[in-house]
Parts: structure tokens; C-alpha cells; sequence
């Protein structure tokens, strides 16, 4: 198994760029299956994640016509099964995103039941009971969800429960082809959905107000595929600038998209940094400037990003004061707490909360990845602690950060992989 040693101490300094966005990718891969037409996907990130949803397109028949670092040309009008295997699903969550797109074109669709993994039970109520709603027969047997529609998927509003990134995805793919107009109340608004639907819209989809609570598809017949460039992840560069926060650093990161960050970069600035940005770049200058603690509560967006929320609380564990971080989207994303204690950290979780006393140093530790944001926060802590640490199970961390160890390189950083 892969590990991570960082010798921690240097402020983080210098200019990287940021990959293609993990979280948008993924639904535009299922999205392929819609399609009765070549498509080709650029700027996509060199994640195991992508991989393995690669993989899975394959598993139902998708042909690869050439996938060139990150550029993927596929043709799915070879598609020869319509079940999501055990073995690829267990892998990646996400791979629930197919249930729509499959179902939608193909009439019927088998997808292993999704487990819940290390952040929470992670649900998929909402995503099944939308396709019901449209018509569709859904039965869970032998661990697999099996989805069957008579004729085609019938447009309708359907109103989510609770804000869902996954299911208004799924839904929004399903809407694309179904007969008539489906309304998706109390949609997610986060980036990634709006890029998904430009990114439809651009293959033959015919969807408004995507990015806003009310999304508004209408169903068309067919969809002609295409070529669509995949947005920049937003994730990753507020990773980046949380790790030049701790480690007293100045960072700046091209092609990235200030806009879609305003959540982070507001946060970041209440702990003393310097941010500039122009349409596609960001500067954060935090020299010679130990971080002030800051409060933060997560919320979907334009609110702080889960997502972020265990690099914040890094930042907050070497800040001056203490700072609050409340997690309300996940029921168990405080993991790397415990990790950061073992670093010297002092934080209390109180229900939801870590209650986070800055200390001036960390110290260097043998730690463990749990999940892939919770493993982000540990290699932040390890930027700036005293000494050597061992991140272990870094494949979390390969899932959601292209070339980590290179981009910290660039950076000033002393890490390096070691697989002993
Ligand atoms: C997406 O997950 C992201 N993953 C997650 O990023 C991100 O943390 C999450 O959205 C929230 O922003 C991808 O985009 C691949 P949700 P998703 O459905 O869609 C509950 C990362 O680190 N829920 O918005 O699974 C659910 O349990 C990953 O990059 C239901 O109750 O998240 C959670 O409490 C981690 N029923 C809340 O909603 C459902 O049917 C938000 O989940 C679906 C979700």
C-alpha cells in the first residue's frame, strides 16, 4: 500500500494550476450513456475515481475510441449490459449515477446497491424515489437496485426532500429523455450540476435553471453526443490555499474559477491571508502570518462546503484562538480528529462540532487516510508540523487529488510516495 512521508516545516510556495473537477466528471462520464453519438470529454482529472468509472462504462459495453491523459473519446452505441457490477460499485459510490442515464435510454437498469462508506450511510432514497415518481418499477433484490419502466420515463415536478447533489443528477439525466417536462424542486446548486447540464444541453439535453433551486427539463428524443471540457476543481484549489494558510505560505493557482469559491475564500480570509483573484487565477499571501482561528458551519451550496471541512479544521488545529467547525451535511466527517490529536492537536468533538484550540506546533506522526477530505487534512497537518510523518492508506487521497506529491513538490514541499 502506497504511503506518503512528508517532512513537515516549509511554507508552501510558488504557482500550480488545478485539474479538472472530480465531482463534475463523474456524472458527465454516466451522462455518456444518454447519448447515441461519439463523445469526447477534456480536461479530465487522472483520478482512480475516473478510472473506475471508465472501467464500469466499459463493463456495460461502452467503446473506447482513445483516452489520452485527459481527454476520453468514447462511443456508447455498443452498450451490451445494464447492470452496475458488486465489484465496481463497492469501489465508487458514485457509480449510482448510471441508474438514471441507463434507465432513461434503455428501459431498464440493475445497479448494485451502493453501501454507505467511512463519512456516512449515504442513502439513495431521494435518487429512487424522483425515478418512481417518473414512472418507474424499482425492487431491491439480491443486493442490486432493479429499475424498469414500461414504455418511457414520464416527465413530472418532483420536489426533494432534502438538498441532494447526487440525486438531482441523477434525476436531471433521467428528465433528459423522458416524455414531457420534469420540474426538480429544491435542486443542489452547486457548480457541478450546472456544469452537467451545459455540458447535456451541449449533447442534445434541453435543461434551464440548472445552478438554482427549480430545474426545468424538457424531455427530448434523442441526444447526439459531442465534445464538452470539464470545469476546474474547486475542491482541490481550497485544499491548496487551506495548506498555504497553515504553513504560513503565498500561493497562487491558475485556471480555477474565483466565483465558484467565494464560500472558501471568505473563510480563509477571516484567518488573516491576503486573497487576490482575477477571472481565472487566485493569490493567497499568508507570509510570516500564523492563521487566526475561525468558526465555519457547513451547508450546501453557495454555503461552505463539506467538502472542505476537514482541511479547515486543519488549519484551525496551528491557528491563534479557537475555532468551532460544525458539520451538517454528513453524520460521521469528523474522522481525521483523532489523527490530528495524535499530531498534537487539541480538539473536542462535541455532536456534531470540533472544537478546535490552535496550538503553534504540530508534531510529525505515523497517521492513518480514512476518507478522501479527512486524508487532505492530515497531509496539511504534516506540511506544517515538526518532523517526519507517514500518511498510511493514501489511496483515499489518489481518489480526489491528481498528482498531489508533484503539485506540493512545485510548492516547496519535502514529500515523497513510498510503497514499503
Ligand atoms: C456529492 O455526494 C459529492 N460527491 C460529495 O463529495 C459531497 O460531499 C456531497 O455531494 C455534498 O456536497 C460527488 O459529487 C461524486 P448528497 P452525494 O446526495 O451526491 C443525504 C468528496 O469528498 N442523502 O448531496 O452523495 C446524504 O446522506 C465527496 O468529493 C439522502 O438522505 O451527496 C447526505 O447526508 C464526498 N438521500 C446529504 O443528503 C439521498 O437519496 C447530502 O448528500 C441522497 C442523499
Amino acid at each position: 500500500m502506497d504511503k506518503l512521508l512528508i517532512h513537515g516545516g516549509a511554507s508552501l510556495k510558488g504557482e500550480i494550476w488545478a485539474s479538472g473537477s472530480k465531482n463534475a466528471s463523474l456524472p458527465i462520464l454516466a451522462s455518456v450513456l444518454l447519448c447515441d453519438g461519439t463523445v469526447t470529454i477534456s480536461n479530465l482529472p487522472e483520478l482512480q475515481d475516473v478510472i473506475t468509472f471508465k472501467e464500469l462504462l466499459v463493463a456495460l459495453g461502452v467503446k473506447v475510441i482513445a483516452h489520452e491523459e485527459a481527454t476520453l473519446e468514447v462511443d456508447p452505441r455498443c452498450v451490451n449490459s445494464l447492470t452496475a457490477p458488486y465489484e465496481l460499485v463497492r469501489k465508487m459510490r458514485a457509480s449510482i449515477l448510471v441508474l438514471g442515464p441507463m434507465l432513461t435510454r434503455y428501459g431498464q437498469a440493475n445497479v448494485s446497491f451502493p453501501g454507505g462508506c467511512a463519512i456516512g450511510s449515504r442513502p439513495v432514497d431521494l435518487h429512487l424515489g424522483g425515478l418512481e415518481a417518473m414512472g418507474a418499477k424499482i425492487e431491491i433484490s439480491d443486493g442490486y437496485i432493479r429499475a424498469t419502466c414500461a414504455d418511457r420515463l414520464a416527465g413530472t415536478r418532483i420536489v426533494l426532500s432534502s438538498v441532494s447533489v447526487g440525486a438531482t443528477e441523477n434525476l436531471m439525466m433521467a428528465a433528459a429523455l423522458a416524455y414531457g417536462t420534469t420540474i426538480l424542486e429544491n435542486a443542489a446548486r452547486e457548480p457541478e450540476i450546472l456544469d452537467l447540464a451545459n455540458c447535456l444541453n451541449r449533447w442534445g439535453a434541453k435543461i434551464s435553471g440548472a445552478g438554482t433551486r427549480k430545474v426545468i427539463i424538457e424531455g427530448v428524443d434523442r441526444m447526439h453526443g459531442g465534445c464538452f471540457e470539464v470545469m476546474s476543481d474547486r475542491i482541490e484549489v481550497g485544499t491548496y490555499l487551506a495548506a498555504a494558510v497553515a504553513t504560513s505560505g503565498k500561493m497562487k493557482i491558475s485556471r480555477t474559477d474565483p466565483k465558484i469559491l467565494e464560500g472558501v475564500l471568505k473563510k480563509l480570509g477571516e484567518t488573516g491571508a491576503e486573497i487576490k483573484f482575477g477571472n481565472d487565477w487566485i493569490e493567497l499571501d499568508a507570509e510570516n502570518r500564523r492563521p487566526r482561528s475561525v468558526n465555519v458551519q457547513t451547508a450546501p451550496y453557495p454555503g461552505f462546503p463539506t467538502d472542505m471541512q476537514a482541511q479547515l479544521t486543519a488549519v484551525n488545529a496551528v491557528a491563534e484562538g479557537i475555532g468551532i467547525v460544525e458539520e451538517t451535511i454528513f453524520e460521521n466527517r469528523l474522522m481525521q480528529v483523532q489523527e490530528l490529536n495524535r499530531m498534537g492537536a487539541k480538539i473536542a468533538i462535541s455532536g456534531n462540532s470540533a472544537v478546535v484550540t490552535g496550538v503553534k506546533r504540530l508534531k510529525g506522526a505515523r497517521v492513518m487516510a480514512s476518507d478522501l477530505r479527512a486524508s487532505a487534512s492530515l497531509v496539511i497537518a504534516a506540511l506544517v508540523a515538526e518532523g517526519e510523518t507517514l500518511v498510511e492508506e493514501i489511496y483515499h487521497i489518489d481518489r480526489g487529488y491528481e498528482r498531489i506529491e508533484e503539485k506540493l513538490c512545485l510548492l516547496g514541499a519535502k514529500i515523497r510516495r513510498s510503497n514499503q
